[in-house]
């Protein structure tokens, strides 16, 4: 899949006008922002609406195994609090959905793409959230996850998806701590619950660290990223910073990570750490993850659940529009 789309990346860009094509790659070296009305490569808007748009779909495919959890909660306060979560990744999906179209392809395609399974969205959410702990784990490791990656994504080169980031992050930032406040509250809990809370690290801290995707080494579309500054850490940078980060506060939980080869590095300045599953890693991109079905499922069933208030929005903007023309 990946050798496919560089393949066509590059017999795009041999078409590119070079005068053209070397003004822009001027432009974003000079960390220049991209606006959506400027000229740029083929391969950069068709690289960019596949990113945003799957990033669009990770935060609303992402709202179901954590609003799965919002009925059974275990106080009003972990509701309220849950439920402003949920609501912040619809927004996030908006903002993103909304960036996406200034490149020129429309939601309802977007949208369709997903739902024929063409689209990809984060390999995270094909998880199921098993226990209240999960919930914790996810806004601790997830949104963490998250955030690592988002952040050198506010200086991103297409102007619209940096802007986008800006709010995201802040948003992100409360997301992970609320997790994080679970944990500490299930860590300082019953001996049951300081349990549920090490199952839940035990099964998301390896899919946690997929969430950066490849290694580098296997990540090709990787350095053209880099170059014009979609991307600006490789995937192996980002994964690193995240254990480093992630391995202290395990620590400060009396939590272990799941992993026996974890351990200081002092000559690097960093965590050596075990190797990921990657052949699982696949699968789930595949669409085979344990409820990959069933979240394509809910996404379907709330589109067509959702006709009726579409089909009366389009009534309402088209009599509207009658009246002044009549007017
Ligand atoms: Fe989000
Ligand atoms: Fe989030």
């Amino acid at each position: 899949m990946y050798t496919t789309e560089l393949s066509k990346t590059k017999q795009v860009q041999n078409l590119e006008d070079p005068d053209k094509l070397a003004a822009f790659e001027a432009r974003v070296a000079a960390d220049e922002f991209i606006e959506p009305k400027d000229w740029m490569p083929e391969a950069y808007r068709r690289t960019l609406t596949r990113q945003i748009s799957q990033h669009a779909h990770s935060e609303i495919v992402g709202m179901l195994p954590e609003g799965n959890w919002i009925g059974r909660a275990p106080s009003l306060r972990r509701k309220a609090i849950l439920l402003a979560k949920v609501q912040d990744e619809a927004g996030h999906g908006l903002y993103l959905y909304s960036a996406a179209e200034t490149l020129g392809t429309s939601r309802q395609e977007m949208i369709e793409a997903l739902h024929s399974g063409k689209a990809k969205y984060s390999t995270i959410f094909n998880y199921p959230t098993l226990t209240w702990a999960d919930i914790g784990a996810i806004g601790w490791l997830v949104d963490g996850a998250a955030i690592m990656n988002q952040v050198p994504l506010q200086r991103t080169s297409y102007g619209p998806y940096a802007r986008a980031m800006v709010r995201v992050c802040k948003e992100e930032s409360f997301h992970q701590r609320q997790g994080y406040e679970i944990m500490m509250a299930m860590c300082a809990g019953s001996a049951d619950q300081k349990r549920m809370a090490q199952d839940a690290l035990n099964r998301w801290w390896w899919p946690s660290l997929m969430m950066f995707g490849p290694p580098d080494a296997d990540s090709p579309n990787t350095a053209q990223s880099m170059r014009w500054r979609i991307k600006r850490e490789t995937n192996d940078e980002l994964r690193q910073k995240f254990v480093d980060i992630t391995k202290p506060q395990a620590d400060a939980l009396g939590l272990t990570v799941p992993d026996p080869a974890l351990r200081w590095n002092a000559d690097k300045g960093g965590h050596d750490y075990g190797e990921v599953d990657w052949e699982e890693f696949y699968a789930v991109v595949r669409g085979e993850g344990p409820v990959a079905k069933e979240r394509i499922k809910a996404r379907r069933d709330a589109w067509e659940q959702g006709a009726w208030v579409r089909d009366a929005a389009a009534a309402y903007a088209e009599k509207h529009s009658r009246r002044k023309e009549a007017a």
